[in-house]
């Protein structure tokens, strides 16, 4: 089969959505925005709160997030091609396909360190189903639970035992002094243990080059294969199933969690307005991310566009996907908070792995906890899958379109380069932990380069080329059935207020004026 028959096209308008926002959803809603939402909160919770981010943050989706969705899918329905083609079919020899070079690179970038994340998920999904958690639970050394608590006493300022100069033993003896009963000692330690094993359990599964490559290598073996079945066998079915099924566990989770005693303080922890500690770095990051969210920048949703045909609407698919997606971040934060708060849990590196190492810990000291534990990795994993899907499907199509690859062999190919590209990012923890670029590990490097930068340089090349390159005729001929208002109103967004806004805050970054 030639290239050209092998593009494939959506078998409805809601299987383009539903494909849409399943590229939309994934790690990004469930891992990086509770994790910045944290950051930004002041680290600790409660004290500080968050309603200041939350609100930049979806800011950024409805001035720049959704009138650049507008504009990418626009590009893509109308160009019929993947990233570089469209940009070529639709001003031809021009220099504007490179944007579409930029998106094809960024897509690699992304995938490659992405797909490790979610191979994180794949292990934790087994080892819940196995139990493996218990077992590890009573694994946790009677050493670490003193260390443990000594670093507590030291970091609060009260070595138990008194003085600089006091040990872990002496410190020990004292905190065992100051129960009452052995019994009352026994439940203290095993709280202590509860909180210790899954950062152990983390750090350990880190540490493992071997099984960050093979679940990595897993997890892009399966995007491959869902890649292989084309776009309505196997993008549009896969999504049809997994993006309801996601939706449904997590309205069940977030209405477990809202019975808990910290469900109340997780809605005014994210809610509530509050500005007493805006900074320009959250501007950076509630930006950044909002284009990463919405798999925005690179060529993702152009390239699920251009299967999109003539008569569906593309404003409205895009408000029904930005929705959604803001949707599912929100809910994520208020489960995962929700669970913090009830247990008080002090997250203490707020870094990558707080996902894995503080949901173990809240769920399974509750009544059917495996289970829950079971049923949200499971939702990680698969929301990961159909993001990974988007991005295999961005560099098969520009194989398949520009190169006359048959499907299978550009998805093969792209697969492989992918898993290349990757393997360094999954020895990022391990092995290769103090190779840094610019101070900081392929993993980090090629998150920073791709959030903060090629995203939302390759946006500004979007709206440009959309809001000044592109004709009056030409983007009303897409949006034919846009109210005459709501196009006024975006194509002033596109023109004037969304580059503007993504041009200050990159120039910013790149003059150094904010720190990564
Ligand atoms: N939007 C996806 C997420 O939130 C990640 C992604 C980015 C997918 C860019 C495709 C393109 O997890």
């Amino acid at each position: 089969m030639s290239g050209k028959d092998d593009r494939g096209a959506w078998g409805s308008r809601l299987g383009f959505i539903l494909a849409a926002a399943g590229s939309a959803v994934g790690l990004g809603n469930l891992w990086k925005f509770p994790y910045l939402t944290y950051r930004f909160g002041g680290g600790q919770g409660e004290q500080n709160g968050a309603g200041g981010f939350v609100l930049l943050y979806l800011m950024a989706i409805i001035l720049v997030g959704i009138p650049v969705m507008i504009a990418e899918i626009l590009i893509g329905r109308r160009g019929r091609q993947n990233p570089v083609g469209s940009f070529e079919a639709i001003r031809p020899k021009t220099a504007w396909k490179m944007t579409g070079y930029l998106g094809i690179l960024t897509g690699f970038i992304i995938l490659s360190y992405y797909a490790v994340v979610a191979g994180w998920t794949v292990e934790y999904v087994a080892k819940s189903v196995t139990y493996e958690f218990a077992d590890y639970q009573a694994q946790v050394p009677d050493d670490d639970v003193k260390v443990a608590v000594y670093n507590e006493s030291v970091e609060a300022g009260r070595a138990i035992a008194g003085g600089d100069n006091t040990s872990i033993e002496q410190n020990w003896s004292k905190y065992k002094a100051s129960f009452d009963s052995p019994e009352a000692l026994k439940a203290a330690v095993e709280t202590k243990r509860a909180e210790l094993f899954p950062v152990r359990l983390f750090h350990d599964f880190l540490a493992s080059p071997l099984k960050q490559v093979g679940y990595f290598f897993a997890f892009m073996l399966v995007t491959v294969f869902v890649v292989l079945g084309g776009v309505s066998g196997g993008i549009e079915r896969a999504n049809r199933v997994l993006m309801p099924l996601l939706l449904l566990i997590l309205l069940g989770l977030a209405g477990r969690v809202l019975t808990l005693p910290g469900g109340s303080k997780a809605i005014s922890f994210l809610f509530k307005p509050d500005f007493s500690h805006m900074t320009f770095e959250m501007v950076l990051w509630a930006l950044g991310q909002a284009f990463f969210s919405l798999s925005l920048g690179m060529g993702a949703l152009l390239t699920y566009g251009s299967y999109l045909s003539k008569g569906d609407s593309i404003g409205s698919a895009s408000l029904a996907i930005a929705g959604l997606d803001t949707l599912v971040a929100l809910m994520a934060s208020v489960i995962i908070f929700g669970a913090i708060f009830s247990f008080n849990l002090v997250m203490k590196d707020a870094g990558v792995g707080n996902l894995f190492t503080a949901i173990p810990v809240i769920f399974l000291s509750l009544p059917g906890g495996q289970f829950m534990v079971i049923v949200f990795y499971t939702l990680i994993m698969l929301a990961a899958l159909t993001s990974t899907v988007s991005l295999l499907e961005v560099t098969s199509s520009y194989l398949i379109d520009e190169r006359g690859f048959s499907r299978r062999w550009a998805v093969l190919v792209a697969g492989s380069i992918t898993f290349a590209v990757g393997v360094p990012c999954a020895l990022s923890f391990n092995v290769l932990s103090d190779f840094t670029i610019f101070g900081k590990t392929v993993f980090d490097l090629f998150d920073f380069f791709a959030t903060n930068i090629a995203l939302p340089f390759g946006g500004i090349l979007i709206l440009v080329f959309v809001g000044f390159v592109m004709t009056d005729a030409e983007r009303r001929e897409e949006l034919s059935d846009m109210h005459p208002v709501v196009y006024v109103i975006w194509r002033f967004l596109v023109k004037y207020v969304a580059p503007v806004a993504v041009a200050f805050v990159l120039g910013a970054l790149l003059l150094g004026k904010v720190t990564a």
